[in-house]
């Protein structure tokens, strides 16, 4: 038992002294590998007899133990050793270092806060609706009647259970409706989705959707406030026109142009040399929808609008190519 005792004296002040893994290995060798003094003595047990044999045993396997655990944990500690010598050689303290770069709200997300931060100073409240959408809010209840064309003029993206990605942010319009008592106005963005891909079109966009209904609310509202809108948001005085227009939703439709703020409306490239830019979308809500909505269109009036948020965001940043906003490249949107 003694010299049990100051074998594993000695051995862990040698595994304690060791400062490299090879010597490590040997010396783990030398006390635990086959022909190892640990093992030898525990072959040399058979010369002793029965309760001898089983005591000493015992013990050897216990000081067997408390080795491979000291191994263990000498071993962990020199290949730290070695990691951290290894980096620091490795590093060059004395580069500069690289800074660090302070994040930003995305430039849509900017653009749509600025539209909210001017309708909710109207008092249009804030309302939300799902993306995964079914056929009756984004189409039905808005007045596209089944198996008519004008649903084509929105190419929908289908689940196969005949849900589909909202189209657009208007079936927002009719969740509102059918929870809440007029007079109120309301406004809700998000995303929208089509399948369409290019320079100035996504198949996943952003939209605000605007909805007012009162008693005796006429076009006259509709076009003060949206008037009023856009200067707000292009920070100076434009001129604006109302074209009619169909939706399916609205009677009369309009989509709203407003005179280009890239040539002042003296024509260019960006409103092919009409002096014009198409803004928005806009009307009266239709008799059908209030119905569907079971507010009463002799009793109440109203207006709708929807904006889509990249092209505010294009027009107001001069940026020429829509798929920027969705490649996140840094050097884009650092800009903002
Ligand atoms: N939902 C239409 C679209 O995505 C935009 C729109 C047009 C919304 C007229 C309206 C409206 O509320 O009155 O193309």
């Amino acid at each position: 038992m003694d010299s049990l005792l100051s074998l594993l004296e000695q051995a862990h002040r040698e595994i304690e002294a060791l400062n490299d893994i090879k010597g490590l290995e040997g010396l783990r060798i030398h006390y635990l590998g086959k022909k190892g003094v640990l093992t030898q003595t525990l072959k040399g047990l058979k010369v002793l007899g029965e309760e001898e044999r089983r005591a000493t045993g015992q013990n050897l396997n216990e000081a067997k133990a408390h080795l491979n655990e000291w191994f263990t944990a000498a071993r962990e500690r020199l290949e730290n050793q070695a990691l951290l010598k290894d980096t620091v050689q490795k590093i060059d303290v004395t580069l500069p270092g690289r800074g660090e770069g302070q994040g930003h709200l995305h430039p849509i997300t900017q653009t749509l806060a600025r539209v909210e931060q001017y309708f909710m100073s109207c008092g249009f409240l804030v309302a939300e609706g799902p993306e995964i959408e079914m056929d009756y809010y984004n189409f039905e209840a808005l007045n596209f009647p089944r198996f008519h064309p004008s649903r084509a003029l929105q190419d929908t993206f289908y689940f196969k259970d005949g849900r589909l990605l909202r189209t657009h942010a208007s079936p927002v319009q009719i969740r509102f409706m059918e929870t809440h008592e007029p007079p109120f106005q309301m406004m809700a963005s998000g995303r929208v989705y089509r399948c369409d891909y290019d320079v100035s079109h996504l198949p996943m966009f952003h939209q605000t959707e605007g909805l007012m209904i009162g008693k005796g609310i006429c076009f006259a509202e509709l076009k003060g406030i949206l008037d009023d809108f856009l200067r707000f948001f292009f920070e100076r005085p434009l001129k604006s026109r109302f074209r009619p227009s169909f939706f399916p939703f609205v009677e009369p439709g309009a989509e709203m142009d407003i005179s280009c703020i890239l040539c002042e409306g003296m024509g260019c490239r960006a409103c092919k040399h009409t002096g014009w830019l198409e803004i928005l979308g806009c009307g009266m809500v239709h008799p059908n929808v209030l119905n569907k909505c079971k507010v009463d269109p002799n009793k109440w009036s109203g207006f709708a609008f929807g904006v889509g948020i990249e092209r505010l965001a294009m027009l107001f940043y001069r940026i020429d190519d829509i798929r920027l906003f969705c490649e996140n490249h840094t050097r884009f949107l650092k800009q903002f």
